[in-house]
């Protein structure tokens, strides 16, 4: 009863989304990573394996509820004084969780790249990490049919989760194609106990350079259902292959499912008393990044609020709801903000 008032009090006075927002600091100085609206995880390994790829064991606390084989969690580092957050799908079974109370992650890292080539090193020097409750609806549900798994890169992850929980709850057929670069395919010892565990269970390891036609190697005679997580072009392709063949398809994809943008409407925003131009066609955090002021991008679909602001006036449009604001002051998140009017926001 107390928390919702308190919740209120702090976004009309305090500028925060809520009351543990705000006593965050506080908090710290008794439980370090502690961070309101995420869970604290205990940084128990960090593994550097074949192809750039880290295997990280994460300890979540006690109130981290169980996830479903397939789904994604937030992860949010401190990497040289700022928060880092990325999606990433768990690479084990609750079953797994349960018998060890260790959640593992499979990140392929790339130098290039702001998040993964600062992961090992945060976590190297970090004993505790955050992360978000489990989200996503890529699971299995083919119990009563066959189906096929296909794999790309680091899509190989919810496949582990999934194949770990699943094959003992059917007696259909479960084929995994797994696509990686040579030498990069991973977990390759569990893929075999599994063949040696459970007879309805094969898998077939390729390359792309060896095997470029991917869709060659879907076998639709038992008309499988077909599972897909890999690069976008990937998954692309698997999804047309499907689509003319009737399959039914499902695929893990993290982005945020947008409505496309057609309004080509162009808004004033103050920010900080400076004015800018944005148009509608786009959220507010890509055009203010290209703009080159001073915002914090997390996750970038609507998880971890890093891009939270203080919109003082004007309305602007939760892509994630399809929500309208109101025309006063109040938090909003850049990076799933349309602008539907003129705007005065506070950086
Ligand atoms: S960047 Fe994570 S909520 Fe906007």
């Amino acid at each position: 009863m107390l928390t919702p008032v308190l919740d209120q009090f702090s976004k009309w006075f305090l500028h925060h989304q809520s009351f543990a927002a705000y006593i965050e600091p506080i908090m710290q100085v008794f439980k370090p990573g502690w961070r309101a609206d995420l869970f604290r995880a205990k940084v128990v390994d960090v593994q550097a394996l074949s192809g750039q790829f880290l295997s990280i064991s994460l300890k979540p606390s006690k109130k981290w509820p169980i996830h479903i084989a397939g789904q994604h969690i937030s992860l949010t580092v401190e990497a040289n004084g700022r928060l880092l957050t990325r999606v990433f799908t768990l690479a084990c079974s609750p079953a797994q969780f349960k018998a060890t109370g260790l959640l593992r992650l499979l990140v392929k890292t790339d130098q290039q790249g702001h998040f993964t080539s600062q992961l090992q090193n945060a976590l190297a020097v970090q004993p505790w990490c955050n992360i978000s409750l489990p989200s996503g609806d890529f699971v299995f549900k083919s119990w009563h049919k066959p189906s096929t798994f296909i794999a790309g890169g680091s899509g190989i992850t919810p496949m582990l989760a999934m194949l770990d929980q699943q094959l003992s709850n059917t007696e259909h057929q479960i084929k995994l194609i797994y696509f990686a670069k040579a030498g990069e395919h991973q977990c390759t010892n569990e893929l075999k106990m599994l063949t040696q565990q459970y007879n309805h269970f094969s898998y077939v390891m390729l390359t792309r350079d060896r095997s470029p036609y991917l869709t060659t190697h879907i076998n639709t005679d038992d008309n499988p259902d077909i599972y897909c997580c890999g690069p976008a072009g990937f998954m692309q392709e698997v999804a047309d292959f499907t689509r003319l063949l009737n399959l039914t398809y499902y695929q893990e994809s993290f982005a945020l499912s947008m409505p496309k943008l057609t309004d080509d409407n162009h808004f004033s925003v103050i920010i900080n008393k400076d004015t800018h131009v944005v148009t509608s066609n786009e959220v507010l955090l890509n055009q203010f990044e290209a703009k080159k002021l001073p915002v914090q991008r997390g996750c970038g679909i609507g998880i971890c609020h890093q891009c939270q602001c203080i919109k003082k006036s004007g309305v602007v449009r939760n892509l994630k709801t399809n929500q309208l604001s109101d025309t006063g002051e109040q938090l909003i998140q850049l990076c799933v903000s349309q602008a539907v009017s003129d705007l005065e926001l506070q950086l």
